[in-house]
Protein backbone atom coordinates (compact mmCIF):
# COMPACT_ATOMS: atom_id res chain seq x y z
CA UNK A 1 0.00 0.00 0.00
CA UNK A 2 1.03 3.47 -0.73
CA UNK A 3 0.59 6.24 1.28
CA UNK A 4 1.52 10.18 1.37
CA UNK A 5 2.36 12.19 4.60
CA UNK A 6 -1.00 13.54 4.56
CA UNK A 7 -3.16 10.36 4.08
CA UNK A 8 -1.03 9.25 7.67
CA UNK A 9 -1.49 12.65 9.39
CA UNK A 10 -5.64 12.21 8.85
CA UNK A 11 -5.08 8.54 10.54
CA UNK A 12 -3.29 9.81 13.10
CA UNK A 13 -5.80 12.37 13.75
CA UNK A 14 -8.46 9.27 14.03
CA UNK A 15 -6.74 6.69 15.78
CA UNK A 16 -3.45 8.04 17.51
CA UNK A 17 0.27 8.35 16.36
CA UNK A 18 1.00 4.79 15.83
CA UNK A 19 -1.30 2.17 14.52
CA UNK A 20 -1.23 -1.07 12.40
CA UNK A 21 -2.51 -0.74 8.62
CA UNK A 22 -4.12 -3.93 7.22
CA UNK A 23 -3.88 -4.39 3.28
CA UNK A 24 -6.71 -6.85 3.69
CA UNK A 25 -6.19 -7.16 -0.35
CA UNK A 26 -2.87 -8.28 -0.50
CA UNK A 27 -4.39 -10.97 1.73
CA UNK A 28 -7.08 -11.97 -0.89
CA UNK A 29 -4.59 -12.09 -3.43
CA UNK A 30 -2.25 -13.96 -1.27
CA UNK A 31 -4.70 -16.78 -0.90
CA UNK A 32 -5.79 -16.66 -4.50
CA UNK A 33 -2.04 -17.00 -5.95
CA UNK A 34 -1.62 -19.85 -2.93
CA UNK A 35 -4.27 -21.81 -3.40
CA UNK A 36 -3.65 -21.90 -7.48
CA UNK A 37 -0.51 -22.67 -7.03
CA UNK A 38 -1.47 -25.83 -5.43
CA UNK A 39 -4.79 -26.52 -7.48
CA UNK A 40 -3.16 -25.73 -11.01
CA UNK A 41 -1.41 -29.06 -9.91
CA UNK A 42 -3.27 -31.09 -7.72
CA UNK A 43 -7.13 -29.34 -7.74
CA UNK A 44 -8.51 -31.32 -4.55
CA UNK A 45 -6.46 -28.35 -2.32
CA UNK A 46 -7.93 -26.82 0.39
CA UNK A 47 -7.08 -24.31 3.02
CA UNK A 48 -7.27 -23.59 6.58
CA UNK A 49 -6.37 -20.33 7.26
CA UNK A 50 -3.79 -20.67 10.72
CA UNK A 51 -5.69 -18.33 13.03
CA UNK A 52 -3.19 -18.33 15.55
CA UNK A 53 -0.61 -16.30 13.00
CA UNK A 54 -2.86 -13.35 12.90
CA UNK A 55 -6.14 -13.85 13.89
CA UNK A 56 -8.00 -10.19 13.15
CA UNK A 57 -11.14 -11.15 13.05
CA UNK A 58 -11.69 -9.59 9.38
CA UNK A 59 -8.74 -11.73 8.28
CA UNK A 60 -10.54 -14.76 10.01
CA UNK A 61 -13.94 -13.58 8.08
CA UNK A 62 -12.71 -13.05 4.84
CA UNK A 63 -11.32 -16.70 4.67
CA UNK A 64 -14.66 -17.95 5.71
CA UNK A 65 -15.91 -16.17 2.47
CA UNK A 66 -13.26 -17.40 0.47
CA UNK A 67 -14.21 -21.00 1.19
CA UNK A 68 -11.09 -21.32 3.29
CA UNK A 69 -11.45 -23.49 6.57
CA UNK A 70 -10.28 -22.12 10.48
CA UNK A 71 -7.18 -23.98 11.82
CA UNK A 72 -7.15 -23.20 15.25
CA UNK A 73 -5.56 -24.16 18.25
CA UNK A 74 -7.32 -23.29 21.48
CA UNK A 75 -10.92 -22.17 22.64
CA UNK A 76 -10.67 -18.83 22.39
CA UNK A 77 -9.59 -19.04 18.57
CA UNK A 78 -12.52 -21.76 18.19
CA UNK A 79 -14.99 -19.17 19.82
CA UNK A 80 -13.25 -16.87 17.34
CA UNK A 81 -14.40 -19.09 14.49
CA UNK A 82 -17.98 -19.44 15.57
CA UNK A 83 -18.30 -15.73 16.41
CA UNK A 84 -17.56 -15.01 12.93
CA UNK A 85 -19.75 -17.73 11.80
CA UNK A 86 -17.45 -20.09 10.42
CA UNK A 87 -19.70 -23.45 10.37
CA UNK A 88 -18.39 -25.97 12.81
CA UNK A 89 -17.38 -28.37 10.49
CA UNK A 90 -15.21 -25.80 8.90
CA UNK A 91 -12.87 -26.09 11.78
CA UNK A 92 -10.04 -27.80 11.86
CA UNK A 93 -8.47 -28.14 15.38
CA UNK A 94 -5.24 -28.51 16.17
CA UNK A 95 -2.60 -28.26 18.80
CA UNK A 96 -1.52 -30.04 22.16
CA UNK A 97 -3.73 -28.29 24.79
CA UNK A 98 -7.21 -29.53 24.69
CA UNK A 99 -8.98 -29.82 28.00
CA UNK A 100 -11.47 -32.54 28.37
CA UNK A 101 -14.93 -30.08 28.37
CA UNK A 102 -13.68 -28.04 25.58
CA UNK A 103 -12.34 -31.33 23.08
CA UNK A 104 -16.31 -32.55 24.16
CA UNK A 105 -17.06 -29.48 22.66
CA UNK A 106 -15.15 -29.68 19.10
CA UNK A 107 -16.27 -33.01 18.93
CA UNK A 108 -20.19 -32.65 19.38
CA UNK A 109 -20.36 -29.44 17.51
CA UNK A 110 -18.63 -31.61 14.46
CA UNK A 111 -15.79 -30.04 13.89
CA UNK A 112 -12.48 -31.90 13.07
CA UNK A 113 -10.14 -32.70 15.70
CA UNK A 114 -6.57 -33.86 15.46
CA UNK A 115 -5.22 -35.50 18.12
CA UNK A 116 -1.66 -35.33 19.78
CA UNK A 117 -1.53 -37.91 21.56
CA UNK A 118 -2.70 -40.95 22.90
CA UNK A 119 -3.81 -39.93 26.02
CA UNK A 120 -5.95 -37.10 24.15
CA UNK A 121 -7.35 -40.38 21.65
CA UNK A 122 -8.50 -42.02 25.18
CA UNK A 123 -10.65 -39.32 25.78
CA UNK A 124 -11.98 -38.90 22.63
CA UNK A 125 -12.80 -42.60 22.85
CA UNK A 126 -14.83 -41.89 25.58
CA UNK A 127 -16.88 -38.92 24.52
CA UNK A 128 -17.82 -41.50 21.02
CA UNK A 129 -18.75 -44.07 23.26
CA UNK A 130 -20.70 -42.08 26.06
CA UNK A 131 -22.87 -40.22 22.56
CA UNK A 132 -22.93 -43.70 20.76
CA UNK A 133 -25.58 -42.09 18.11
CA UNK A 134 -23.37 -38.90 17.45
CA UNK A 135 -20.65 -39.37 14.02
CA UNK A 136 -17.91 -37.82 14.71
CA UNK A 137 -15.01 -36.91 12.79
CA UNK A 138 -11.54 -37.20 13.85
CA UNK A 139 -7.80 -36.82 12.29
CA UNK A 140 -4.05 -37.64 13.86
CA UNK A 141 -1.09 -35.54 14.07
CA UNK A 142 1.49 -37.51 13.34
CA UNK A 143 4.71 -37.32 14.20
CA UNK A 144 7.85 -38.52 12.15
CA UNK A 145 11.46 -38.17 11.16
CA UNK A 146 12.25 -35.46 8.57
CA UNK A 147 15.84 -36.49 8.09
CA UNK A 148 18.12 -33.90 8.45
CA UNK A 149 15.97 -31.89 11.31
CA UNK A 150 15.67 -31.46 15.08
CA UNK A 151 12.65 -34.36 16.24
CA UNK A 152 9.14 -31.93 16.84
CA UNK A 153 7.74 -32.09 20.03
CA UNK A 154 3.59 -32.86 18.40
CA UNK A 155 2.02 -35.12 17.27
CA UNK A 156 1.33 -38.90 17.90
CA UNK A 157 4.61 -41.13 17.51
CA UNK A 158 3.95 -43.24 14.37
CA UNK A 159 6.43 -45.76 15.30
CA UNK A 160 5.10 -46.48 18.41
CA UNK A 161 3.48 -49.79 18.34
CA UNK A 162 0.27 -47.89 20.60
CA UNK A 163 -0.07 -46.21 16.78
CA UNK A 164 -1.45 -49.14 14.35
CA UNK A 165 -3.03 -50.29 18.09
CA UNK A 166 -5.14 -47.16 17.96
CA UNK A 167 -5.79 -47.18 14.42
CA UNK A 168 -7.36 -50.88 14.92
CA UNK A 169 -9.74 -49.23 17.90
CA UNK A 170 -10.76 -45.79 15.84
CA UNK A 171 -12.12 -48.52 13.16
CA UNK A 172 -13.73 -50.76 15.15
CA UNK A 173 -15.40 -47.66 16.53
CA UNK A 174 -18.29 -47.49 14.37
CA UNK A 175 -19.12 -43.54 15.12
CA UNK A 176 -15.89 -42.07 14.64
CA UNK A 177 -14.36 -41.62 11.77
CA UNK A 178 -10.44 -40.87 11.03
CA UNK A 179 -10.96 -38.51 8.20
CA UNK A 180 -7.68 -36.91 8.46
CA UNK A 181 -3.52 -37.63 8.98
CA UNK A 182 -1.96 -34.14 9.73
CA UNK A 183 1.77 -33.42 10.68
CA UNK A 184 2.77 -29.80 11.10
CA UNK A 185 6.97 -28.79 11.34
CA UNK A 186 8.01 -25.18 12.09
CA UNK A 187 10.97 -25.57 9.30
CA UNK A 188 10.48 -22.98 6.87
CA UNK A 189 13.15 -24.62 3.89
CA UNK A 190 11.14 -25.41 0.82
CA UNK A 191 13.55 -28.39 0.63
CA UNK A 192 12.15 -29.78 4.13
CA UNK A 193 8.64 -30.26 2.25
CA UNK A 194 9.58 -32.91 0.80
CA UNK A 195 10.35 -35.28 3.77
CA UNK A 196 6.59 -33.81 4.89
CA UNK A 197 4.53 -35.30 2.30
CA UNK A 198 6.83 -38.37 1.70
CA UNK A 199 6.72 -38.87 6.08
CA UNK A 200 2.59 -38.49 5.46
CA UNK A 201 2.22 -40.67 2.33
CA UNK A 202 3.87 -43.59 4.17
CA UNK A 203 1.65 -43.02 6.92
CA UNK A 204 -1.35 -43.30 4.58
CA UNK A 205 -0.38 -46.48 3.27
CA UNK A 206 -0.52 -47.67 6.74
CA UNK A 207 -3.98 -46.28 7.70
CA UNK A 208 -5.72 -46.53 4.70
CA UNK A 209 -5.75 -50.81 5.63
CA UNK A 210 -8.32 -49.92 7.82
CA UNK A 211 -9.72 -46.32 6.45
CA UNK A 212 -10.07 -44.04 3.54
CA UNK A 213 -8.65 -40.13 5.29
CA UNK A 214 -10.51 -37.67 3.28
CA UNK A 215 -7.89 -35.83 3.87
CA UNK A 216 -4.21 -35.48 4.10
CA UNK A 217 -2.92 -32.51 5.76
CA UNK A 218 0.67 -30.84 5.51
CA UNK A 219 0.20 -28.22 8.15
CA UNK A 220 1.77 -25.09 8.30
CA UNK A 221 5.57 -23.26 8.51
CA UNK A 222 5.49 -21.98 4.56
CA UNK A 223 7.22 -18.55 4.15
CA UNK A 224 5.58 -15.60 3.29
CA UNK A 225 6.84 -12.98 0.19
CA UNK A 226 9.33 -10.81 2.03
CA UNK A 227 11.38 -7.53 -0.02
CA UNK A 228 14.69 -7.71 -1.57
CA UNK A 229 15.57 -6.25 1.17
CA UNK A 230 14.40 -8.27 4.18
CA UNK A 231 15.67 -11.41 2.00
CA UNK A 232 18.82 -10.20 2.21
CA UNK A 233 18.47 -8.71 6.10
CA UNK A 234 17.86 -12.72 6.69
CA UNK A 235 19.95 -14.21 4.25
CA UNK A 236 17.30 -16.31 2.31
CA UNK A 237 16.38 -16.84 -1.06
CA UNK A 238 13.60 -16.15 -2.54
CA UNK A 239 10.20 -18.85 -2.31
CA UNK A 240 7.60 -18.60 -4.17
CA UNK A 241 4.12 -20.16 -3.17
CA UNK A 242 4.61 -22.51 -6.73
CA UNK A 243 8.35 -23.46 -5.04
CA UNK A 244 6.28 -25.23 -2.49
CA UNK A 245 3.26 -26.36 -4.75
CA UNK A 246 6.20 -28.42 -7.11
CA UNK A 247 7.03 -30.10 -3.96
CA UNK A 248 4.12 -31.12 -2.13
CA UNK A 249 0.99 -31.00 -4.85
CA UNK A 250 3.38 -32.55 -7.01
CA UNK A 251 4.35 -35.74 -4.78
CA UNK A 252 0.59 -35.72 -3.43
CA UNK A 253 -0.46 -35.56 -7.59
CA UNK A 254 1.74 -38.65 -8.23
CA UNK A 255 0.80 -40.67 -5.79
CA UNK A 256 -3.08 -40.38 -6.62
CA UNK A 257 -3.40 -39.55 -10.34
CA UNK A 258 -4.92 -42.51 -11.11
CA UNK A 259 -7.56 -43.04 -7.92
CA UNK A 260 -11.30 -41.97 -8.16
CA UNK A 261 -11.24 -40.72 -4.28
CA UNK A 262 -8.53 -39.04 -4.33
CA UNK A 263 -8.02 -37.23 -0.72
CA UNK A 264 -8.20 -33.55 -0.28
CA UNK A 265 -4.57 -32.11 0.21
CA UNK A 266 -5.20 -29.57 3.24
CA UNK A 267 -2.93 -26.97 3.58
CA UNK A 268 -2.46 -24.33 7.11
CA UNK A 269 -0.91 -21.66 5.85
CA UNK A 270 -0.46 -18.48 8.46
CA UNK A 271 2.75 -16.50 7.71
CA UNK A 272 2.75 -17.46 3.94
CA UNK A 273 -0.40 -15.49 3.50
CA UNK A 274 -0.74 -12.59 6.07
CA UNK A 275 3.19 -11.89 6.60
CA UNK A 276 3.15 -8.72 3.90
CA UNK A 277 -0.47 -7.72 4.40
CA UNK A 278 0.42 -5.69 7.39
CA UNK A 279 2.46 -2.94 8.02
CA UNK A 280 2.98 -1.04 11.66
CA UNK A 281 3.41 2.89 11.48
CA UNK A 282 4.92 5.09 14.35
CA UNK A 283 5.89 8.73 14.72
CA UNK A 284 9.18 10.08 15.16
CA UNK A 285 8.70 12.37 18.51
CA UNK A 286 11.95 14.26 18.61
CA UNK A 287 15.85 13.00 17.77
CA UNK A 288 18.34 13.89 20.88
CA UNK A 289 22.09 13.28 20.64
CA UNK A 290 24.00 11.59 23.64
CA UNK A 291 27.86 11.51 23.46
CA UNK A 292 27.89 11.86 19.95
CA UNK A 293 25.15 9.30 18.70
CA UNK A 294 21.83 10.66 17.07
CA UNK A 295 18.84 8.44 18.63
CA UNK A 296 15.27 9.01 17.18
CA UNK A 297 12.78 8.82 20.22
CA UNK A 298 9.20 7.64 18.33
CA UNK A 299 6.04 6.11 19.40
CA UNK A 300 6.30 2.59 18.20
CA UNK A 301 8.34 -0.26 19.77
CA UNK A 302 9.74 -3.46 18.78
CA UNK A 303 7.11 -5.33 21.28
CA UNK A 304 4.43 -3.77 18.36
CA UNK A 305 5.61 -6.07 15.74
CA UNK A 306 8.02 -8.91 16.18
CA UNK A 307 9.45 -9.87 19.60
CA UNK A 308 11.50 -12.59 18.29
CA UNK A 309 13.66 -10.85 15.86
CA UNK A 310 15.09 -8.28 18.03
CA UNK A 311 18.37 -8.07 16.87
CA UNK A 312 17.15 -7.65 13.15
CA UNK A 313 16.48 -4.34 11.40
CA UNK A 314 13.11 -4.69 9.33
CA UNK A 315 13.00 -2.85 6.37
CA UNK A 316 11.23 0.78 7.16
CA UNK A 317 9.95 3.49 4.90
CA UNK A 318 9.96 6.88 6.10
CA UNK A 319 7.18 9.37 5.30
CA UNK A 320 8.29 13.25 5.68
CA UNK A 321 6.68 16.24 6.93
CA UNK A 322 8.96 18.68 5.71
CA UNK A 323 9.36 18.43 1.81
CA UNK A 324 12.17 20.94 1.61
CA UNK A 325 16.08 20.80 3.40
CA UNK A 326 16.02 17.63 5.64
CA UNK A 327 18.47 16.56 7.79
CA UNK A 328 20.35 13.41 6.65
CA UNK A 329 21.73 10.97 9.25
CA UNK A 330 24.81 8.65 8.64
CA UNK A 331 23.78 6.76 11.24
CA UNK A 332 20.81 6.90 13.92
CA UNK A 333 19.16 4.76 16.00
CA UNK A 334 15.37 4.76 16.07
CA UNK A 335 14.50 3.83 19.80
CA UNK A 336 11.14 2.56 20.98
CA UNK A 337 8.89 3.89 23.53
CA UNK A 338 9.40 1.26 25.89
CA UNK A 339 12.35 0.76 28.64
CA UNK A 340 14.42 -2.00 27.53
CA UNK A 341 17.98 -0.78 26.65
CA UNK A 342 17.87 -2.74 23.67
CA UNK A 343 14.28 -1.84 22.07
CA UNK A 344 14.96 -0.20 18.81
CA UNK A 345 12.70 0.13 15.67
CA UNK A 346 15.92 0.18 13.64
CA UNK A 347 19.67 0.77 14.36
CA UNK A 348 22.32 2.45 12.30
CA UNK A 349 19.60 4.12 9.70
CA UNK A 350 21.16 5.89 7.21
CA UNK A 351 18.89 8.99 5.87
CA UNK A 352 17.05 11.74 6.23
CA UNK A 353 14.42 11.44 9.59
CA UNK A 354 13.11 14.40 11.25
CA UNK A 355 10.95 14.83 14.47
CA UNK A 356 7.10 14.80 13.08
CA UNK A 357 8.29 12.21 9.89
CA UNK A 358 6.24 8.76 10.22
CA UNK A 359 8.06 5.14 9.79
CA UNK A 360 6.76 2.14 8.28
CA UNK A 361 8.07 -1.06 9.21
CA UNK A 362 6.81 -3.11 6.59
CA UNK A 363 6.45 -7.09 6.78
CA UNK A 364 5.04 -7.43 10.35
CA UNK A 365 1.71 -9.85 9.16
CA UNK A 366 2.82 -12.84 11.14
CA UNK A 367 2.85 -13.34 14.78
CA UNK A 368 3.31 -9.79 15.48
CA UNK A 369 -0.19 -8.56 17.05
CA UNK A 370 -1.13 -11.88 18.95
CA UNK A 371 2.33 -11.99 20.45
CA UNK A 372 1.78 -8.20 21.71
CA UNK A 373 1.90 -7.81 25.45
CA UNK A 374 0.71 -4.89 27.44
CA UNK A 375 3.96 -4.11 28.47
CA UNK A 376 4.01 -0.54 29.36
CA UNK A 377 1.45 0.11 26.98
CA UNK A 378 -1.22 -1.12 25.87
CA UNK A 379 -1.87 -2.32 22.24
CA UNK A 380 -2.24 0.14 19.43
CA UNK A 381 -5.13 0.39 17.17
CA UNK A 382 -6.00 -1.61 13.51
CA UNK A 383 -6.55 0.25 10.31
CA UNK A 384 -7.53 -0.82 6.95
CA UNK A 385 -8.42 1.04 3.57
CA UNK A 386 -11.71 -0.53 2.41
CA UNK A 387 -12.46 1.13 -1.33
CA UNK A 388 -10.55 4.42 -0.34
CA UNK A 389 -12.49 5.00 3.47
CA UNK A 390 -10.56 4.72 6.54
CA UNK A 391 -11.72 1.97 8.47
CA UNK A 392 -10.86 1.22 12.05
CA UNK A 393 -11.05 -2.79 12.66
CA UNK A 394 -9.31 -2.86 16.26
CA UNK A 395 -9.84 0.22 18.45
CA UNK A 396 -6.58 1.57 20.56
CA UNK A 397 -6.75 -0.51 23.53
CA UNK A 398 -7.24 1.22 26.93
CA UNK A 399 -5.97 1.13 30.59
CA UNK A 400 -9.16 -0.53 30.98
CA UNK A 401 -8.93 -3.34 28.62
CA UNK A 402 -5.60 -4.52 30.55
CA UNK A 403 -6.62 -4.23 34.30
CA UNK A 404 -10.33 -4.87 33.79
CA UNK A 405 -9.40 -9.25 34.93
CA UNK A 406 -6.73 -7.95 38.35
CA UNK A 407 -8.95 -7.58 41.26
CA UNK A 408 -8.43 -4.27 42.71
C1 LIG B 1 -0.61 -26.90 13.49
C2 LIG B 1 -0.16 -25.63 12.84
N1 LIG B 1 -0.62 -25.32 11.61
C3 LIG B 1 -0.26 -24.19 11.00
C4 LIG B 1 0.61 -23.29 11.60
C5 LIG B 1 0.95 -22.03 10.86
O1 LIG B 1 2.29 -21.85 10.70
P1 LIG B 1 2.90 -20.68 9.83
O2 LIG B 1 2.34 -19.39 10.31
O3 LIG B 1 4.32 -20.81 10.09
O4 LIG B 1 2.51 -20.99 8.44
C6 LIG B 1 1.13 -23.57 12.87
C7 LIG B 1 2.08 -22.67 13.54
O5 LIG B 1 2.64 -22.90 14.56
C8 LIG B 1 0.72 -24.77 13.52
O6 LIG B 1 1.16 -25.09 14.74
Amino acid sequence: MRFDYSTLQNIENAVGDSWYILDIERFISNYKEFLKAFQDIYPQTQIAYSYKTNYIPLICKTVDDLGGFAEVVSDMEYSLALDIGVKPKNIVVNGPYKPENELKRYLLNGSMVNVDSFQELDLVMKVANEHKNTKFSIGISCNFEIEGYPPSRFGVDVTDPRFEKALVEISKTSNLDLVSIHCHYPYREVSSFQGRVYGILEVYDRVVKYCSPKYIDIGGGLGGKISKELMEHLGVKNVEYVDYANIIAKTVHAKFKEDENKPILLMEPGTALVADAMSFFCKILGIKEVRGRAIACSSGSRVNFHSRTSKLNMPIRVFSKNQGYRKKHESIDIGGYTCMEEDYIYRSYNGDLETGDYVAVDNVGSYSIVFKPPFINPNVPVVTFVENELRVIKNKETYEDVFKTYIK
